[in-house]
């Protein structure tokens, strides 16, 4: 060996050699990935300067480099023979799972496909942004995720999101490793697809006579396309959904001839008081008359033609039955069907749907409702949504259907953070227990919704995803035994600072490591001796004692939308000397913005001495004198379920 080979391999054993120690005793990622062993030695970030890209696996590898570079590796430079970053393809690795080495001054990433590498590219991209010192720690990593569907729901109908937003919302979510994109495009709202065969669809169905600045807002086939090719470069697959056979007003507003009785409908904007909404006098498609029917396979051929994706979601979600019963064509249908019940009318127009769907080679994905009286069957996929989805999953289960789980409680991101804490999310465990093992296959898997009637901006729809939503990524991703709290919350608290580099409008919940909050049927005892009077109805069972029982993290929850006449009021059963009262109500949303805070010193006559600030705050300074009462008068119409956390009497 000459004295210059002897040189260099004695540094490259120096620099890559087992007896160097290890940096660092724990890496920082979200999803935790399910193994994960820290090895001696390290690799300087700095000297990753190429990548190769191998056709097998890269249909677009110039594409494939700049979301690489991205993370980090601006100089990054394709070299397909001696690159420091190696893509290998192995068949034997299941879609999305991905092994990573760093070792030896190289990485080395395994896997079976795209979507394998594009999870191997965000989990470097993780370890660079938290590393610390420019330095890689060596690492073993092999990683598959628990479910292959991870989700979001966009709700484009209450409020439209350009391309741009979307594309912004894309990257996000890929980040932490989601890869179904749902979008809801229609709904009472507005119809967003524009379809060529009835132009008048996206016309009608997004104007607003009062609302100009709102209307006329949709997407066209090339926007969606350029939605779902974006989606596809990050590992993300775009399933549209279309609404039916409910939530259709801006349908029948351009389409009247679809309603059960005809007449005149018109789209709104969430925007527009909820008394000067002209809705006609039903927002459901009529199932007696054939031409509904031909018309829904008009969209589904439009959007097989957009949408790769295997599956189309065609709603099935609150169809009242009353419009169809009082309707001669759909109760000609019913007898000569010879229906029993009138919610067998939803069932015919579901099995309908589903049949087309199937001829168009795709599969029906429906909202729970469509197996409210089971004729779901295992050709279609049931989305698991009302309350905890325990029941509704059970019942699909037993009879083998395939499911997604968004059940409101635990993935309902229009709830604020009180009713759908980080914490509550992340201890949420999506089987239920009596599972057995035989069915788990059949959770395909798990879905963030964001319903966006009060979501009107992209900093208010991160504000209500993250950080939240990283919290459902890891049940999305990581087996249960390897999830933990507190590893999780340390590296939530490490990741804002890079939620901020990305550019996301997070939430810094004050109450993340508080324990959930879970009310029960019985009242809890109250901080004071005292009774609680309000004309709020009781959202059950989030009793209004909640709201004095000494503890900030555990609140009432009112059960309707608050307007000027509403009042919540704490009558105490001794006189107290108070300096100070605070009124803390919901967090990140379902505030009482709009109120007095009042007091009584004899219990009946009552004076102002604060008003709800925009945070839904109250604070007011008091004498120290004896008062008898503390009353919450609602003055203005709120659109939240109001929550109230504590009312602090010092
Ligand atoms: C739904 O939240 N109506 C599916
Ligand atoms: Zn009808």
């Amino acid at each position: 060996m000459s004295p210059k080979l002897l040189s260099q391999t004695l540094g490259a054993l120096l620099l890559f050699s087992s007896c160097e120690s290890k940096i660092t005793d724990h890496v920082s990622l979200i999803p935790q990935p399910n193994n994960v062993e820290i090895l001696n030695g390290s690799l300087p970030i700095a000297k990753i300067a190429t990548v190769n890209l191998p056709s097998s696996i890269f249909a677009m590898p110039d594409s494939a480099l700049s979301i690489i570079r991205n993370g980090g590796l601006q100089h990054l430079a394709i070299d397909n023979a001696n690159a420091v970053i190696n893509f290998t393809e192995n068949k034997s690795l299941a879609p999305n799972a991905y092994t990573l080495n760093i070792n030896n001054g190289k990485i080395n990433i395994e896997c079976a496909d795209y979507s394998g590498a594009f999870n191997a590219i965000k989990t470097l991209q993780q370890l660079i942004a938290t590393a610390g010192n420019g330095m890689l720690p060596n690492v073993a990593i092999s990683d598959s995720p628990r479910f292959q569907y991870r989700g979001l729901m966009l709700d484009c109908s209450r409020h439209f999101w350009t391309v741009d937003e979307l594309k912004e919302s894309i990257d996000q979510m890929s980040y932490f490793k989601l890869n179904k994109l749902h979008l809801h495009l229609t709904d009472n709202n507005a119809w967003r697809l524009y379809m060529e065969k009835y132009p008048e669809l996206t016309e009608k169905g997004t104007f607003y006579a009062n609302f100009p600045e709102l209307s006329g807002k949709y997407y066209t086939k090339e926007d969606l396309k350029e939605v779902v090719r974006y989606a596809a470069l990050r590992n993300i697959e775009v399933i549209p959904e279309v609404d039916m056979p409910g939530h259709n007003t801006a349908l029948l507003a351009a389409m009247p001839n679809l309603s059960c009785n005809g007449g005149t409908f018109e789209a709104y904007p969430e925007e527009m008081p909820l008394n000067q909404r002209r809705r006609g006098n039903e927002n459901m498609i009529c199932v007696g008359n054939p031409q509904s029917i031909a018309f829904v396979e008009d969209v589904i051929k439009e959007l097989v033609d957009i949408f790769p994706s295997q599956y189309i979601h065609m709603g099935g979600d609150e169809v009242p039955t009353t419009y169809w019963e009082s309707c001669p064509k759909c109760m000609s249908l019913y007898k000569k069907q010879g229906f029993t019940k009138p919610g067998q009318i939803q069932d015919y127009f579901t099995k309908q749907v589903s049949d087309l769907t199937r001829k168009y080679g795709k599969t029906m994905i429906g909202w729970d409702e469509i197996d409210e009286r089971g004729v779901a069957t295992p050709e279609d996929v049931v989305m698991v949504w009302r309350n905890d989805g325990v029941e509704q999953q059970k019942h699909a289960l037993s009879r083998n259907i395939p499911i997604i789980m968004t059940p409101q409680h635990g993935c309902y991101y229009d709830w604020g953070y009180a009713g759908n804490s980080t914490r509550k999310i992340y201890e949420w465990e999506p089987i239920d227990s009596t599972i057995t093992a035989d069915k788990h296959d059949l959770v395909k898997g798990v879905q963030a919704c964001l319903w966006t009637e009060r979501v009107a901006t992209q900093d208010r729809l991160e504000w209500m995803l993250y950080p939240r939503i990283t919290a459902l990524a890891e049940v999305m991703w990581t087996e249960p035994g390897k999830k933990n709290w507190e590893s999780f919350y340390e590296r939530i608290n490490a990741y804002y600072p890079i939620m901020a580099s990305l550019g996301i409008n997070y939430y810094e919940d004050d109450a993340l490591n508080e324990t959930e909050f879970a009310p029960t049927d019985e009242k809890p005892a109250l901080v004071r001796h005292a009774h609680i009077e309000t004309n709020i109805p009781q959202n059950f069972p989030y009793h209004p004692e909640y709201a004095f029982d000494g503890r900030t993290n555990s609140f009432y929850w009112g059960g309707t939308s608050v307007g000027k006449d509403h009042y919540f009021t704490i009558l105490l059963g001794e006189p107290v000397n108070a300096k100070e009262i605070e009124v803390i109500t919901g967090d990140s949303k379902d505030y009482i913005t709009m109120a007095d805070l009042l007091v009584s010193k004899d219990g009946t006559t009552y004076e102002k001495v604060g008003v709800f600030n925009d945070l839904g705050e109250a604070k007011a300074k008091l004498d120290g004198s004896a008062i008898k009462a503390v009353k919450i008068q609602i003055t203005g119409q709120h659109t939240c379920w109001p929550i109230i956390k504590e009312i602090i009497i010092k």
